[in-house]
């Protein structure tokens, strides 16, 4: 009887023992799965930000890390980065398409109807842009929308304004989601991407600014130089989802390559009638 409780006891000893040996395996195997795939991450972001400042870094989990390394602006959820600015006589913008890694643009003057009602030129760029380009931003998650207009911005963020309803307008009939900003002073959840926005924004700058915007010159300095890129044209409603008194005039603009240099203006005149 007691060699039967012995072999018994042996038995139970040695599986628990094989138990033990396995558990003991499987948790030394995952621990160096682990290490290996942290080695990979953190390979893969100093590549990325070796150039930025040495700044704390917030890693975004993808699976596509690979993607991330050689482009860290990329998403992969559908998500816009649009930067738009103006003064009395001109707007200028660029709209990235994180997700398609694509990028449209528009460098406008106002047409010269317009350009008599400066006051609302940064409502004018703000809204004509959301005209031009939510056929594409249907469904986007999130469209992060800089503009250089403070007060503006100021008033689309609070509730119930007309600017606030106006935009709200575009988001419900194309179901995306704004997120309004200002240049000189944005929010940008991710860390890492900080710089590159203000690079983003920087260069926008400069195609309001440029006389050549099309000159790869220019371009060089924009961050995102390597994805595909596509001018835009505001048509005339675009610059008139803001209505204003008086005739429109026809658009005229100088577009070197794509358009016959300067278009047929016609402008409406009043003649007296007696
Ligand atoms: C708007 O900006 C452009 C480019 O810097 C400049 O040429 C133009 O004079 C500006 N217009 C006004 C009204 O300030």
């Amino acid at each position: 009887m007691a060699s039967v409780t012995l072999i018994f006891l042996i038995s139970i000893t040695v599986l628990v023992v094989v138990f033990l040996l396995f558990w003991a395996l499987d948790l030394l195997k995952s621990k160096l799965a682990e290490r290996s795939q942290e080695k990979v991450r953190s390979q893969s972001l100093a590549d990325n930000t070796q150039h930025l400042d040495k700044k704390p870094l917030i890693v975004p989990i993808r699976n596509d890390l690979e993607l991330l390394r050689r482009e860290p602006f990329a998403s992969n959820i559908q998500e816009c980065l649009v930067i738009v600015l103006s003064n009395e006589s001109k707007t200028a913008g660029v709209c990235a398409y994180l997700n398609d890694l694509e990028v449209d643009y528009f460098v406008e003057d106002f047409p010269p109807c317009c350009q008599r009602y400066p006051n609302e030129h940064a409502l004018r760029s703000f809204l004509g842009a959301m005209n031009t380009f939510s056929d594409k931003w249907v469904y986007a998650e999130a469209v992060t929308y800089l503009h250089n207009d403070f007060d503006l911005i100021k008033s689309v963020n609070t509730q119930g304004t007309r600017h606030a309803r106006l935009v709200g307008k575009y988001e419900a009939k194309y179901y995306y989601r704004v997120i309004p900003q200002w240049t000189e002073n944005f929010v940008c959840d991710n860390i890492e991407l900080e710089e590159y926005w203000e690079n983003m924004v920087e260069f926008t700058k400069r195609l309001l600014k440029a006389s050549e915007f099309s000159s790869p010159k220019l371009w060089k300095r924009f961050p995102l130089n390597h994805w595909k890129r596509k001018q835009i044209f505001f048509k005339a409603d675009d610059f008139h989802q803001v209505p204003h008194p008086g005739a429109m005039d026809n658009i005229r603009r100088q577009t070197p390559n794509l358009l016959p240099q300067v278009q047929e203006e016609t402008t409406a005149v009043l003649v007296p009638i007696d």
